[in-house]
C-alpha cells in the first residue's frame, strides 16, 4: 500500500469528524461536482459487511488478503472493537457512453473507527459479471490519498480518473469541503431527476441534433448553443416525462419560451411533442430553417394583461436579460387572475369577521 498525498486541515478545524463524512459524502454521490466528464452517480444499498462479507465478495484468498490489509493498515481503530464497514455501491454515469455495454461501479467501504473511505471498482458485463480492477483500488482517510497498486494505476479521465487528478484537484476539494462542512449545498439540479434518464435523453437527442451544428447561420458558436440547449431541452423533457407520470396526466405540457433567441429550445422542444411557441423582440436567420411547426414570434413582451398566456403550463426564460424579473411577475398575474382576486379577498374578509363573531 502507497501513501500518495496528504493534506492538513486549517488550524483550530472545528468541524472534523463530520466535516470528513460530509465531504466524503460529496465526492461519492455528486462527483460530477468537480469531475466533468460524468453526468452523476446512481448510489444503492447501504449495509454493514464484516470481513466474512467481503472474503465472499473478492472471491480469491489472496486477493481478499491484500484488500483486507488495506482496508486495516496501518492505522488501528480509533475504538478497540472495530466496527463492521458500511458499504453501497456507486454506478458511475459518464456523460458520453466510452464503455459499450459494461457498466462501471464502485464497492464504497465507509469505515467510521478508522475515519477513512475505500473506493472498490468494478466493470460490470451486460450478463451482470462483476469483475474488480484491483489496480484501481483507492482510499482517502482523513486526509491522505493511498492506492493499492500505484504503478498500475488505469485511467481514462472519466470512471477512472488519474491518481495525480485525485491528489492535487480533488483533494484540496475534499479539504475546503470539509473544514466548511459544507455538503447539503451541493444539491444538484439533477437530483430531482433519474439522472440515468438524463444521461440517456441527452445522448439520444445530441445525435438527433447535431447536424444543426454544421448548418448554423448565426454568428454565435454553435457547438456551445447546440448542445447547451439540448441539455435544456433534455432536462426539461424528462422532467415534464416524471410529472406526468406521477400526475397520470396524458397529454404533453405546454410551454411559451419569453425572450427566445436563437429559437432552438422551441424547435427541440416542439419536435419531441410539446405545444408551444418562442417570443423574442429581435427575429434570427435561424428561424426560417426549423419549419412551420416550430412558432416563433417577433414581438416585445411587457408584463401586461396581453402577456399573460393563460392556459400555458410551462413559462421558460432562459437568461432572458430584462425579461427576467418579469417572468415571476407574469406567473404570479396567471395565478391571481386565474383565483380571481376580488372574490379571494371577500372570502378572506368575510370568513375572518365572521369566525370573530363566533367568538365573541
Ligand atoms: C441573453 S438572450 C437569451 C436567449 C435565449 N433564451 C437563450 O438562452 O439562448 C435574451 C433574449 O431576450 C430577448 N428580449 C429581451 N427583452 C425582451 C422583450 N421585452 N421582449 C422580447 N424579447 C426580449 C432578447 O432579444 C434576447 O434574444
Amino acid at each position: 500500500m502507497a501513501k500518495l498525498s496528504g493534506l492538513k486541515f486549517p488550524g483550530g478545524c472545528q468541524t472534523l469528524p463530520e466535516g470528513f463524512w460530509s465531504a466524503v459524502d460529496v465526492w461519492v454521490t455528486k462527483p460530477h461536482v468537480v469531475n466533468k466528464r460524468v453526468c452523476g452517480v446512481k448510489e444503492t444499498g447501504g449495509e454493514n459487511v464484516d470481513r466474512e462479507a467481503l472474503r465472499f465478495l473478492l472471491d480469491d484468498p489472496e486477493l481478499s488478503r491484500d484488500v483486507f490489509s488495506f482496508l486495516t493498515g496501518p492505522a488501528p481503530p480509533a475504538q478497540g472493537h472495530h466496527q463492521p464497514w458500511s458499504a453501497t455501491i456507486r454506478t458511475i454515469i459518464p456523460k458520453v457512453n466510452c464503455y459499450g455495454t459494461s457498466v462501471q461501479k464502485e464497492v464504497v467501504l465507509r469505515d467510521r473507527d478508522r475515519q477513512r473511505v475505500t473506493f472498490l471498482p468494478f466493470e460490470e458485463d451486460a450478463a451482470g459479471h462483476a469483475c474488480l480492477r484491483r489496480a484501481n483500488i483507492y482510499q482517502i482517510q482523513t486526509l491522505e490519498l493511498r492506492a493499492l497498486s500505484p504503478d498500475a494505476w488505469f485511467s481514462d479521465g472519466v470512471a477512472y480518473p488519474k491518481l495525480t487528478w485525485l491528489s492535487t484537484d480533488l483533494l484540496p476539494k475534499l479539504v475546503r469541503w470539509a473544514s466548511e462542512c459544507k455538503s447539503g449545498e451541493f444539491r444538484s439540479t439533477l437530483s430531482l431527476l433519474p439522472v440515468e434518464k438524463y444521461s440517456l435523453t441527452y445522448q439520444q437527442l445530441k445525435e438527433k441534433y447535431k447536424n444543426l451544428v454544421k448548418v448554423w447561420p448565426e454568428v454565435t458558436d454553435p457547438e456551445k448553443f447546440v448542445y447547451e440547449d439540448v441539455a435544456i431541452a433534455t432536462y426539461l423533457l424528462v422532467l415534464w416525462a416524471e410529472e406526468r407520470a406521477e400526475k397520470r396526466l396524458a397529454a404533453r405540457q405546454s410551454f411559451v419560451d419569453l425572450g427566445c433567441g436563437n429559437g432552438l429550445l422551441v424547435h427541440i422542444l416542439t419536435n419531441e411533442g410539446h405545444p408551444g411557441k418562442g417570443i423574442d423582440i429581435r427575429k434570427r436567420k435561424i428561424w426560417d430553417m426549423y419549419g412551420p411547426q416550430t412558432v416563433l414570434e417577433e414581438k416585445a413582451i411587457t408584463p401586461s394583461e396581453s402577456f399573460l398566456f393563460p392556459g400555458t403550463d410551462w413559462l421558460i426564460g432562459n437568461h432572458s436579460d430584462e425579461l427576467t424579473p418579469w417572468i415571476p411577475v407574469i406567473a404570479a398575474r396567471r395565478v391571481i387572475s386565474r383565483h380571481n382576486l376580488t372574490q379571494l379577498l371577500k372570502c378572506h374578509l368575510i370568513s375572518s369577521i365572521r369566525d370573530n363573531i363566533m367568538h365573541m
